[in-house]
C-alpha cells in the first residue's frame, strides 16, 4: 500500500494516472485505469465538445464513483466550451496543460474539482502552485506527446520541483513499470503520470496498426520536432522526415504548418497509417513488448514499485 497526498486528494488505492493522450484514451481506457484503483483520465484535445461530452456521460454510466476525470490542453480551440460541458456535467477531477494555469483554476476549483496542470520546468511549477492548483505534473522531455522546449529530463526535473513547490508532485516522463514508479517516488513525487505504456493496452483507442508498431520500436525510434510550434515527440516515419528536413533548412512556421496539414495525428495515431501519420509516443515505447490490459498493468506497476520500496528485488 503507498499512500501519499495524492491517493488521498483523489481518493485512490494506487498514485498513478493514466495521462489524457489524443486519440488514445478515451472513456473505456480512463474507466479501466480507474475501475484498478488509479486515476483514468479522458483526452479532450482530440474530440468535438459535444464527443467530450458523450464520453463523460459513458463513464459516468460504467463507473459513477470512479477516480476518472479530464485533461483539457488549454490551447485547444474549444477549451472555453469543454470547461462548461465538464461543469455542467459535473466531472470532478481534471488534469490542464499546455497553456496558463491561471486560465481555468480558480473557475475549475470554485466548482469543488480536483485541479492538475503538467508543466515541464522548476519555476513553471511554482506558478502552477501560484495559481492554486492541487498538484502539478512535471514532465520530462523523454515523454509522449507535446513537450516542453528545455528538455530537461525527469530525472532532474523531479527533484528540483519537489524542492521548489510545497504541493505535491506527479513525475511524468519515461515511466513505464515499477522501477521506475518507485524511482520517481524516491526522488520525493507523490505520484506517477503515464501515458506511452497505457497506449498499448486493450482499451486504448490506438488504431491497431499503431499499437503493432508500438511492439517492435526501439527507444531511439523517436524524436522530438516541431519546436518552433508546439514540440512533440512523434516515432521517426515518412511524413517525420519530411517535418525535419524543413526544420532543418530553416522553414517559417507557416511552411511547417502547411507541411504537417490538416489531422496528421487522426491519420496516424487513430486511422492507423504508419507513414504518413504523426505518431505521438514517448521513448518508454522501447520496452513495450505486449498489449495487456489497463487494469492488469496498474496492478503490475503498483504491486513491482511497492516490493523495491519494501526492499524487495524487481523480477
Ligand atoms: C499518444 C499520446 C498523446 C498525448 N496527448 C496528450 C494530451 O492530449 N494532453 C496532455 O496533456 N498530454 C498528452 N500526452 C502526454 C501524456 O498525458 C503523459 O503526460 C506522457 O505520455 C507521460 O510520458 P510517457 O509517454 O513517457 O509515459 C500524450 C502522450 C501520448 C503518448
Amino acid at each position: 500500500m503507498i499512500r501519499t497526498r495524492i491517493t488521498d486528494l483523489f481518493g485512490v488505492k494506487y498514485p498513478i494516472i493514466q495521462g489524457g493522450m489524443i486519440w488514445v484514451s478515451g472513456w473505456r481506457l480512463a474507466a479501466a485505469v480507474a475501475k484498478a484503483g488509479a486515476v483514468g483520465l479522458i483526452g479532450a484535445g482530440s474530440m468535438m465538445p459535444e464527443l467530450l461530452r458523450e464520453h463523460i456521460r459513458k463513464i459516468k454510466k460504467e463507473d459513477p464513483q470512479g477516480a476518472w476525470g479530464v485533461n483539457l490542453p488549454i490551447f485547444f480551440q474549444y477549451a472555453e466550451e469543454m470547461v462548461s460541458i465538464i461543469l455542467e456535467e459535473g466531472v470532478k477531477i481534471v488534469f490542464t496543460s499546455g497553456g496558463s494555469p491561471k486560465k481555468y483554476t480558480h473557475r475549475l476549483k470554485e466548482q469543488g474539482i480536483k485541479v492538475a496542470h503538467v508543466t515541464a520546468t522548476p519555476d513553471l511549477a511554482v506558478k502552477c502552485e501560484e495559481a492554486g492548483v492541487d498538484a502539478v505534473v512535471v514532465e520530462g522531455f523523454e515523454a509522449g506527446g507535446h513537450n516542453g522546449r528545455d528538455e530537461l529530463t525527469t530525472m532532474v526535473l523531479v527533484p528540483q520541483a519537489v524542492d521548489a513547490v510545497k504541493i505535491p508532485v506527479i513525475a511524468a516522463g519515461g515511466i513505464y513499470d515499477g522501477r521506475g514508479m518507485a524511482a520517481a517516488l524516491a526522488m520525493g513525487a507523490e505520484g506517477v503520470q503515464i501515458g506511452t505504456r497505457f497506449a498499448a493496452t486493450i482499451e486504448s483507442s490506438a488504431h491497431d496498426h499503431f499499437k503493432k508498431a508500438m511492439l517492435h520500436a526501439s527507444p531511439t525510434d523517436t524524436f522530438l520536432i516541431l519546436r518552433k510550434l508546439i514540440p512533440a515527440r512523434v516515432i521517426k516515419n515518412t511524413w517525420f522526415e519530411r517535418v525535419f528536413e524543413a526544420e532543418k533548412q530553416g522553414a517559417t512556421e507557416e511552411e511547417l504548418l502547411r507541411i504537417i496539414g490538416e489531422k496528421r495525428t487522426k491519420i496516424g495515431m487513430f486511422d492507423g497509417d504508419l507513414e504518413e501519420g504523426e505518431l505521438q509516443i514517448g521513448q518508454a515505447v522501447g520496452a513495450i513488448r505486449d498489449l495487456p490490459s489497463a487494469g492488469a498493468l496498474v496492478l503490475d506497476i503498483a504491486r513491482d514499485c511497492e516490493n523495491i520500496l519494501r526492499g524487495g528485488v524487481f523480477r
